[in-house]
């Protein structure tokens, strides 16, 4: 799905220098890179604070545990995401209560939020999926009027705007109280290895933030709460300092792609492309088409045997899952996350795809529904 191996070939030269670097200072955690790298993202996000952590699953139940939520509190996020959003409440010991998405978008849907609420909701957790903006504004109001706190699960939108209908433009991640993000090798801005970040323009939250990532420690071996061992390395935050220089041309790369499929679909029965949230520009983490009566699994296998990659994200509903099965839901809740989860499929979405390429994939997935008919 994601050939990093030429996106690395094109930068390798100064990805090397940078790796050896770390190597030969032997500031191995929480070095300068680190550093470096949190003002440069504190910057491009135009954001207070950027605390950098281990992985995108630590950054949600760190933002968690910073904002004071205790066991029992009910924390409404969307059924259609991956699920760490959900692991990391349930761990926790709070209730994760799950809404349905848009049908268009992939992304939490106001209404169900709303009908959702109850005496003990303490967040929300809206998931930008597949790299477009959940609709904040109203999720924001939403909050504000039930005194809710917003964690924004920015894993797949690092680098996507949101413009409000004043027309204030602001970066994904920081518009709730708390953003968290991934830097997992494949998501859009990311590292060789695990990474995260937590992002927030409360000094307070901030500083509770710090303490939880750190073993829960105000000053060395002097721990007030009880926290977390979260760091992000210094060899990944180098890596990630020159791949933030190249983000915005990477969602231009992806842009690119996304709109060749759209070209090359757009007369194709039974194929609807992604749709455009107007509030949101796309930075596509995904490109994911919703089939409408044509054999997925079918199509899958054609386009694997032909190796064209294309994955099912996501396969089963959170309620529907083992683990989060609980009697307050059953098949049928969720109909849209249900129906997508049955429908979906994500074809290959990264910087480095060729107009030759693209072009096979398509030619490809159309040559198979042509033979089909
Ligand atoms: C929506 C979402 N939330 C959270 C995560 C967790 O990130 P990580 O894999 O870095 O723990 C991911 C990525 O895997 C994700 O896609």
């Amino acid at each position: 799905m994601v050939d990093l191996v030429s996106q690395y070939e094109k930068i390798q030269n100064e990805i090397n220098t940078a790796v050896l670097n770390v190597i030969r200072s032997a500031a191995y955690i929480n070095g300068p890179e680190v550093k470096s790298f949190q003002s440069e993202l504190e910057s491009y996000l135009d954001v207070k604070h950027v605390v950098p952590c281990g992985n995108g699953t630590d950054a949600l139940q760190i933002a968690m545990m910073a904002l004071g939520l205790k066991p029992g509190d009910e924390v409404i996020t969307a059924n259609f995401t991956f699920v760490a959003t959900a692991e990391v409440i349930a761990l926790l010991q709070l209730t994760p209560v799950l809404v349905d998405v848009d049908p268009d978008t992939f992304n939490i849907d106001v209404e169900a939020i709303r009908a959702a609420i109850t005496p003990k909701t303490k967040a929300i957790v809206p998931v930008h999926l597949f790299g477009q903006t959940a609709p904040m504004e109203e999720i924001m109001a939403l909050a504000k009027e039930h005194n809710l706190y917003v964690i924004e699960d920015n894993a797949q939108a690092i680098g996507a705007d949101y413009t409000f209908s004043d027309g204030r433009k602001v970066k994904a991640g920081t518009i709730g109280d708390v953003g968290a993000t991934s830097f997992f090798p494949s998501k859009n801005l990311g590292c060789y290895g695990d990474g995260g970040a937590i992002f927030t323009n409360n000094d307070a939250i901030a500083e509770n933030l710090r303490v939880i990532a750190n073993h829960g420690q105000t000053r060395q071996y002097y721990h007030d709460k009880i926290g977390v061992n979260s760091r992000l390395d210094s060899i990944q935050a180098a890596i990630l300092r020159i791949k933030l220089r190249h983000l915005d041309e990477y969602a231009a790369a992806r842009n690119r792609a996304a709109e060749f499929y759209d070209n090359a679909f757009k007369d194709i029965k039974g194929i609807k492309t992604p749709a455009r949230f107007k509030q949101s520009n796309h930075v596509f983490h995904q490109y994911t088409l919703v089939l409408d009566g044509i054999d997925r699994n079918a199509l899958r296998e054609y386009l694997m045997e032909r190796d064209v990659p294309a994955m099912i994200y996501y396969p089963v509903p959170l309620h529907l899952q083992k683990a989060y099965r609980d009697e307050r839901y059953t098949d049928g809740d969720f109909p849209v996350t249900e129906s997508l989860c049955e429908n979906v499929l994500s074809l290959p979405m990264q910087t480095e795809l060729s107009d030759e390429q693209l072009t096979y994939i398509t030619e490809t997935l159309i040559s198979f529904i042509k033979n089909t008919k």
